[in-house]
Order: structure tokens, then sequence, then C-alpha cells
């Protein structure tokens, strides 16, 4: 069914599977492929997550009850609510609608924050061209959407991800479909990030 969904869409949909990485991404038109590590850490290329504000780790998905390290992150970006939510057809309520839901772009006034604890799934997100990359998120990545920033996501061909949702005080899930432009998150992620008015936030999550 995604599969199927992609294709209507024109959107690129190999996924290369990596061993050593748990996220890879592709934009569409430059048909570049690359891993996270290497788009935030050393090898810039024509697109950048940092750049977009996006922020991703890879973590121990078999330990995360005691994993130091998503404390840390935790602690440092004020993550204080924590559920863990399986989203598959056998698991989840109204599962094809919530899907239809998640795969309409939309934004939110708040970070997004996902950690695939098993199975993967796929976040769009918009470049500072408004051209869609494909994040594909697999078993072990963390990725943080920054408030304001057009996104949806999706299941691959394998339909399931369970996956945990971090938020700063009470969360808040409401998407706003697009065109939202005018609500003051999506002014301040223009200004900070399309604009560059501002340097990323990204930055000091490491
Ligand atoms: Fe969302």
């Amino acid at each position: 069914m995604a599969k199927r969904k992609f294709f209507e869409l024109g959107i690129w949909t190999t996924v290369k599977k990596t061993r050593d990485y748990p996220i890879t991404v592709n934009q569409r038109n430059l048909f570049h492929w690359a891993n996270f590590q290497d788009l935030l850490h050393s090898k810039p290329g024509p697109f950048s997550f940092l750049e977009l504000g996006i922020v991703s780790w890879r973590l121990n998905p078999d330990d995360y009850e005691n994993d130091e390290e998503l404390k840390r992150i935790r602690e440092a970006r004020g993550y204080s609510y924590m559920d863990i939510c399986d989203v598959c057809p056998e698991k989840l309520p109204n599962y094809e609608a919530k899907l239809k839901n998640f795969f309409e772009e939309h934004l939110h006034t708040d970070e997004e924050i996902r950690y695939c604890l098993e199975g993967s799934g796929y976040f769009d997100v918009r470049d500072k061209s408004d051209r869609w990359i494909r994040i594909a998120v697999k078993k072990g990545g963390m990725i943080v959407l920054p408030a304001g920033i057009y996104h949806r996501f999706t299941l691959d061909t394998d339909n399931y991800i369970k996956a945990m949702r971090l938020f700063v005080g009470e969360p808040v899930w409401t998407p706003y479909n697009r065109p939202h432009d005018h609500l003051p998150a999506r002014k301040a992620y223009v200004e900070s990030f399309i604009e560059n008015k501002a340097c990323t936030q990204a930055v000091d999550a490491n």
C-alpha cells in the first residue's frame, strides 16, 4: 500500500538499507543518498539536516530504559514526557484513518520527537526549496523535527513501527495541515531556517 502511494505521488521509493546507520536520506531530483552521520558531522552535501533544524541520533533501542545517552538527551532538551506507540494494523485503532492523517502534509507548533524502537518508517520533510526529502528511519534511529517544519509520515511495506514519543511537558500532537503559514511557529521556522536569520538550535543538542 505504502509503495503504491509513493509511486502515485511520484516520489522516489527505493530505500537503501545500510548496515551501520538507522536513518538514510533521499532527496528527489538529486537522487542522492547519504547516511545521517555523514550529513550531520563530516560531509556537507547538497542538503543538510542541521540546515533544516533536524536533529538525529543513533541509540541502543534494546536497552532504552537504562540508556544513559537517551537520559542525557532528555535532560538536555527537557523531554519530560514519554510514551511508546505501536503503529500497525493490529495494534493501532483506526489504523487506516490515522495513517492517512500522518501522511497529510502538516506542521506542529512544537517539536516532533520520535525514537524508532522496532520496525521502520519514512519521514518526508521539505527542503529550503520546498522539495521533499525522504528520511527512512529504522530501529535505533531517533529524530527531532523542529516546530514549524512541513512534514508527513508513513510506514514502509513492512507496515510496522514501534516508536517512543517524547515531548516537553504535556504533549500536544495537533497537526496543522498545509497551508498554515500564518502560525507563529511557522514564521519562526521560516525566519530561522529558510531565511537563515538564526543559527540552528540543533548544534546545542550534541
Ligand atoms: Fe507530525
